[in-house]
């Protein structure tokens, strides 16, 4: 193993912390782009808990509101224009993933010259990195993306309807304000989607990376139970706040670096996955947990010891051999009923999508993540033929 790894976020963890948010936002700023989704932080009481913590702080605010699920390149523009306009000199995320990613990017588009899509790669030469951002605080309202404590974004060109990542050291938030209380009034379909989305998270490293990371397999493995023990309780109680900090610490664990430092592994699911939610507006959850059990009955037949790991230490499946091919169908069949059983479509017809356009599918993955044969990178390496394939065996 040979890597480096650096997270400079700090974390503020625990039921109740969100009263730390202002004296958190005042080390770096006095006037924020509070940036929102929706409309639910308003719903829940949070906005009005977030505002008042800022103003005893002594920080301003001007909201952003209307961040959609999927967030849209337009929208990230409409931020930072109004972050230029009111003079703010710190930005906070208050919301789910999709808040926290436009957030990111309305931070450093406000110092990007040139054009904001230049930064994600849709097949273009010219890949320009954002270098600069202003300091960035996330308060996550939903469990699932572990957005507030990593440097990756994810935005939607809505023109194009490319959905397409930037990873970029500047978007680490400065500070992560992570109260679990936050998320007791997410609906059960989207706490089960943000359950997936973790455990998704670390199966991508898990699958795809490099050989000989025994201690990173673990803590993937203990992601995988933690989030399989707690989020069925998260998803019945939604009050269950014990439930609710296990999952959500998982969630930031799962995609904060830790568990994937020095494996490299590619992240061929999520990449699937951005297609669907960018042409259909899923969740991208529900997406994953469609995709993902395909992807693995594809991919076992490249690596199937490392199935047949999975099999016996996620679900005490006592394999034959090394290479049991009954262990490891067993192991894929439990993991999607997990899903199933937690509220998760398995199949695209639950979302709407059909056999029309996964040729189209197949050709906008390759075009966001590709290597020089045009293959989507992973363990094994995927032709755009081998992408419908898959699809195909989710329909
Ligand atoms: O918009 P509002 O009104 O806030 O409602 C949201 C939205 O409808 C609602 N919600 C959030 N917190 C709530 C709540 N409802 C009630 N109570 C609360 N406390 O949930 C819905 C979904 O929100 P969204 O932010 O879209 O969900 P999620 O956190 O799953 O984020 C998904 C986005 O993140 C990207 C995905 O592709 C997608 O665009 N990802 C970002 C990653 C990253 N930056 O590291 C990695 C991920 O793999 C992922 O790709
Ligand atoms: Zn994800």
């Amino acid at each position: 193993m040979k890597f480096t790894f650096h997270n400079p976020t700090r974390i503020i963890f625990g039921a109740g912390t969100i009263e730390q948010l202002g004296s958190t936002v005042s080390a770096y700023g006095r006037k924020a782009l509070l940036v929102t989704g929706g409309g639910s932080v308003k719903n829940s009481g949070t906005f009005d808990r977030a505002a008042a913590s800022l103003k005893d702080a002594g920080v301003s605010f001007a909201e952003c509101a209307g961040v959609e699920p999927n967030p849209r390149l337009s929208t990230v523009a409409r931020g930072a224009e109004m972050a230029r306009k009111e003079g703010c000199d710190v930005v906070v995320a208050l919301g789910g993933g999709s808040t926290m990613d436009a957030a990111k990017v309305m931070a450093a588009a406000i110092f990007y010259e040139g054009d904001l899509w230049d930064m994600f790669p849709h097949g273009q030469g010219n890949r320009r990195l954002p270098e600069k951002a202003l300091p960035i605080i996330t308060v996550p309202t939903l469990a699932a993306t572990g957005s507030e404590m990593n440097c990756g974004s994810v935005i939607t060109n809505e023109e194009s309807t490319i959905k397409s990542f930037v990873t970029a050291p500047c978007l680490y938030p400065k500070a992560a304000v992570v109260d679990p209380e936050l998320t007791a009034s997410v609906p059960k379909n989207q706490t089960a989607f943000g359950v997936c989305d973790l455990i998704t998270h670390v199966t991508e490293s898990y699958f795809n990376g490099v050989d000989g990371t025994p201690l990173q397999d673990r803590f993937a493995e203990s992601v995988i139970l933690t989030a399989m023990e707690w989020g069925p309780r998260a998803v019945a109680d939604g009050n269950d706040m014990e439930a609710r900090a296990q999952v959500q610490w998982a969630s930031v664990v799962a995609l904060n670096g830790w568990v994937q430092a020095g494996t490299f592994g590619p992240y061929p699911v999520h990449m699937i996955e951005h297609v669907l939610s960018a042409h259909h507006d899923i969740a991208h959850g529900a997406g994953l947990a469609i995709v993902n059990p395909a992807w693995m009955r594809f991919a076992a037949k490249a690596r199937p010891e490392r199935f047949v790991q999975f099999a016996e230490r996620i679900f005490g499946i006592q394999a034959k051999h090394p290479e049991d091919q009954e262990a490891i169908a067993e192991g894929i069949d439990r993991f999607e009923e997990f899903l199933r059983a937690i509220g998760c479509p398995t199949r695209l017809f639950e979302v709407g999508i059909g056999d029309t356009m996964l040729e189209r599918y197949a050709q906008d993955t390759v075009l966001v993540a590709h290597d020089d044969q045009g293959r989507l990178p992973g363990r094994p390496v995927m032709t755009t033929a081998e992408i419908v394939e898959v699809l195909r065996s989710a329909l």
